[in-house]
């Protein structure tokens, strides 16, 4: 059982709009998946009751339980991964799930001052010693020159995703509990999501 984790200090960043299509995504891949919502804000929590008749599994756990859950949910071996959405505030309870966890996204929008606060994200994870990537979020499909130049500032700091641009779908799946993949199948947003299912897979594969 492998543990991803949605993490950044930024608010809005895309932690929890990915976490929830990444899940579905996996899912379609074969994998089965448990979304938790660490955030008290409980953005997914919505998405998560309407999804739950869909196969994946929806919980919503105490920061504090975490790990006791994790280890608990190890143990039933139809779990096969386990993704994580923390809350934008940094802090021991997102410490916890960043500790238990196999490999961590860090969504960074492509401005300035989105790539500047990403650091100190990236200053914690490295503290905690656990593996990230970064994954370029909600870029303008037209602006391919700052795409470009947002992934090279990344790419200074880390390993990088393939990117995920601006898309309607991602708020269209968001209102109905799915996945970009499951509400519009052969769209860019759809694409681009198993893209990144794959690369993090592959990630999460390897041990270095
Ligand atoms: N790739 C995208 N395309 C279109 N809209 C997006 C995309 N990514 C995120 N959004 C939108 O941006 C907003 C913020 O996204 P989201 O709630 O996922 O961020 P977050 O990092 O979880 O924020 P918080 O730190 O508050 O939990 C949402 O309204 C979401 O629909
Ligand atoms: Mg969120």
């Amino acid at each position: 059982m492998k543990v991803l984790c949605f993490a950044s200090q930024k608010g809005g960043s895309g932690k929890s709009t990915l976490a929830a299509s990444v899940a579905v995504a996996a899912q379609q891949a074969g994998e089965r998946a448990v979304v938790v919502d660490l955030d008290p804000q409980g953005s997914l929590a919505e998405w998560g009751r309407t999804r739950e008749a869909k196969g994946i599994i929806f919980r919503e756990i105490q920061p504090a339980a975490l790990v006791r859950w994790i280890a608990d949910t190890r143990k039933i071996k139809g779990v096969s991964l386990v993704i994580l959405d923390t809350a934008g505030t940094f802090g021991p309870e997102v410490d916890t799930a960043l500790k238990q966890s196999d490999f961590i996204l860090v969504p960074v929008r492509p401005s300035a001052l989105d790539l500047r606060a990403a650091r100190p994200t990236v200053e914690r994870i490295e503290a905690l010693k656990r593996r990230f990537g970064f994954v370029l979020n909600a870029t303008n499909p037209v602006t391919q020159g700052r795409t470009a130049d947002a992934l090279a500032a990344l790419e200074a700091g880390g390993v990088v995703a393939p990117p995920v641009a601006d898309r309607t779908d991602f708020r269209d799946a968001a209102a109905s509990g799915l996945g970009v993949t499951e509400i519009n199948p052969t769209g860019k947003a759809a694409a681009e999501i198993v893209a990144l299912w794959e690369w993090t897979k592959a990630q999460m594969e390897t041990t270095a």
